[in-house]
């Protein structure tokens, strides 16, 4: 394990901000972690832990140690008649890990591909797209407590899995170092087609009984058609949060915009927080090299050289515009560094 100085961090965050880190390190293995946080100097000191940088947003230089987690494996830990159970260590790339399941024929994350990130940040956010959640299907997470300076595994109803987040990002933040989790997959897999367009696009392509694989690619195909690709465009995903309503606020707001649309869950109600940005205007705005994306408002992005103030700017622009005409409070889904 190696520990460098003063090192630009544009290449390690896909909105591609140019900001550097004091220190920065990439750790390999758990024992590269151990002796990482083992040999802490105070002036080292905070550590941000960093996956693939697909969800953060950096506004100024890190004045501590970025530690990049890059340990890899893929394990059958156990199998019963119904489960395999997965050990997945934390710098694994996510999407490689749903191509394995998808071509060992396990069930339950098909839904989740081509999310960008590493699956150690897979329960900070508890990551969902399509219908799913990493919480249907996880079984544990290991972590480094750095503060108590041991090792604990967390069972899921400790992680506090709710729609984009979790205990590790509230107050497990930069304590809890997650170093594997083992998610429980279906040998029998239950498609979940329900979502948006996954059933249309099936059809489309003739598909009248899909497999786990014909489900990944779909999902594959739907995600690239709205959804910038970091490569080309720096992004990190939905910048907000969609905002969950009361049965109330809804009958109060319909009166005035009765064409928002909403989605019932439980006894709130989902409003598109991409229909509210539109709605303010903000749809494909650009000022500098900061943007709204031009299809998918809830994506900010940088036309190149934006800093990430000039991005934070906009967000909070949109957030007050937001407030101001529907009484919403858009939260950041993006963790702000
Ligand atoms: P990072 O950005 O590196 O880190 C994110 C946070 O997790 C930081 O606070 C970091 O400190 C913490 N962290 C990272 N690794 C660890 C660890 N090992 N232990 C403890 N803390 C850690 N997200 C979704 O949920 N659904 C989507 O559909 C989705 N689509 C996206 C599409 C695009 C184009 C992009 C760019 C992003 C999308 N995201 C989506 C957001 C992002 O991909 C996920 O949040 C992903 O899990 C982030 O992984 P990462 O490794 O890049 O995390
Ligand atoms: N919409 C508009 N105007 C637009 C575009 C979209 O009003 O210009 C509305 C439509 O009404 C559509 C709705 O937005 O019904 C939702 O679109 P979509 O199904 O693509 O979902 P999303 O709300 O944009 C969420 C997640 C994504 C996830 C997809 C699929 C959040 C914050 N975002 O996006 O996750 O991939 O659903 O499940 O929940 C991420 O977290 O980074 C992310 C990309």
């Amino acid at each position: 394990m190696q520990v460098l100085h003063n090192i630009s961090l544009k290449q390690y965050n896909t909105f591609g901000i140019d900001v550097k880190a004091r220190y920065f390190a990439e750790l390999y293995s758990d024992n590269d972690i151990a002796a990482f946080f083992g040999s802490l100097q105070r002036e080292m000191m905070p550590v941000l832990i960093l996956g693939g940088g697909s969800n953060v947003l950096f506004t100024k230089d890190f004045q501590g140690s970025v530690a990049c987690i890059r340990s890899k494996g893929i394990v059958k830990l156990m199998e019963d008649e119904h489960h395999v159970y997965l050990k997945i260590a934390a710098g694994e790339v996510w999407d490689d890990v749903v191509k394995y399941a998808v071509e060992h024929g396990l069930g339950g994350i098909e839904n989740l591909s081509l999310i960008p990130g590493n699956a150690g940040a897979g329960p900070v956010q508890n990551i969902g797209a399509y219908g799913v959640e990493l919480k249907d299907v996880l079984y544990s997470v290991e972590v480094a407590d750095v503060i108590a300076r041991h090792y604990r595994a967390f069972r899921p109803a400790e992680c506090e899995l709710a729609y984009r987040t979790s205990i590790f990002k509230k107050q497990g933040k930069d304590r809890f170092v997650i170093t594997s989790l083992c998610l429980k997959l279906d040998k029998q897999p239950v498609l979940k087609l329900d979502y948006g367009d996954i059933r249309k696009e099936l059809d489309q392509a003739g598909i009248k009984q899909p497999t786990l694989s014909a489900v990944r690619d779909i999902i594959i195909k739907i995600r690239s058609g709205k959804l910038p690709d970091p490569a080309v465009l720096g992004n990190a995903g939905s910048f907000f949060m969609n905002p969950f309503i009361t049965a109330d606020e809804h009958a109060r707001l319909i009166k005035d915009f009765p064409s928002m649309p909403s989605f019932s869950s439980g006894e709130l109600l989902k409003v598109p927080a991409a229909w509210l940005i539109g709605q303010c205007g903000f749809k494909g705005r650009r000022i500098g090299d900061a943007g709204v994306h031009e299809q998918q408002p809830l994506v900010l992005v940088n036309y190149g050289n934006a800093s990430g103030r000039e991005i934070l700017a906009l967000a909070d622009d949109i957030i007050s515009s937001v407030k101001q005409k529907f009484g919403i409070d858009l939260e950041k889904e993006v963790n702000v560094i």
